[in-house]
């Protein structure tokens, strides 16, 4: 498991740069969606604290850093979000949900294939059907990781399909996730690809795409 202990102070800072329309984005899918919505590897509350205050709605928070959900925490008010400690591979609800989301390339934090698959059959599992899975990652390509390393921002390990982000207090791995692994990961467990988009606009997927916005869904039941 990756650690964020040492970076929690920092994450507003590096979180900073990220585009903030993937805020927006998932308010509007939790605001069509009922509560609870979950959101796995929550972090500081960069997006669920938007989602509760903006929907009215219960989140409930998933994480694995005592130290980025004690940020949150402080940051929650009177919202009703409940923060968990936990895996997000051990995702285990009391209740099916409509929305389980998870941001910021945190399923590129998963390096195995067997951890991959275990993160979707859990998600499969805490959906009703016709609920939804969303999340974003990085579209990797040669040429993105080798302009970011000469930046010096990130150190490009092609032989473990990963990239080491350069952070002030060590270092943060994100394991290559690729469109064919995440389509047969959605399709392994029974779910459906919904959209696949190159942005929070709903852009094409395609050459030009740095983000692979991905909406999947559990099958709804049959009429009876
Ligand atoms: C890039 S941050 C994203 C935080 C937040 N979702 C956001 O959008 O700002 C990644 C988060 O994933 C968490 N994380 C990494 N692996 C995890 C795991 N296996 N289970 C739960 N949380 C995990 C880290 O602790 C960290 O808070």
């Amino acid at each position: 498991m990756v650690d964020y202990d040492p970076h929690a102070s920092g994450y507003d800072a590096h979180s900073a740069q990220m585009p903030v329309d993937d805020v927006q984005w998932y308010v509007s899918l939790a605001q069509t969606a009922a509560e609870p919505i979950v959101e796995l590897a929550v972090g500081t509350g960069r997006v669920a604290i938007p989602i509760a205050r903006e929907t009215g709605k219960r989140v409930i928070g998933i994480d694995s850093s005592a130290a980025m959900l004690a940020i949150a925490r402080e940051r929650i008010d009177d919202l009703p979000v409940e923060l968990r400690q936990g895996d997000m591979l051990d995702l285990e609800l009391e209740e099916p949900v409509d929305l389980i989301i998870c941001p910021a390339r945190s399923l590129m934090h998963l390096r195995t294939w067997a951890d991959k698959r275990r993160l979707f059959e859990r998600v499969a599992a805490a959906l009703r059907p016709g609920g939804r899975f969303a999340w974003n990652v990085f579209a990797m390509s040669p040429a993105f990781s080798a302009e970011n390393e000469r930046k010096g921002e990130i150190r490009n390990v092609p032989s473990d399909n990963r990239i080491d982000i350069l952070w002030e207090n060590g270092v943060v791995p994100l394991w290559w996730l690729t469109r064919a692994e995440q389509e047969g990961l959605v399709e392994v467990v029974g779910l459906e690809v919904e959209a696949l988009y190159g942005g929070f606009f709903r852009e094409p997927y395609d050459e030009a795409a740095v983000e692979m916005v991905w909406l999947a869904r559990k099958p709804a039941l049959p009429a009876a």
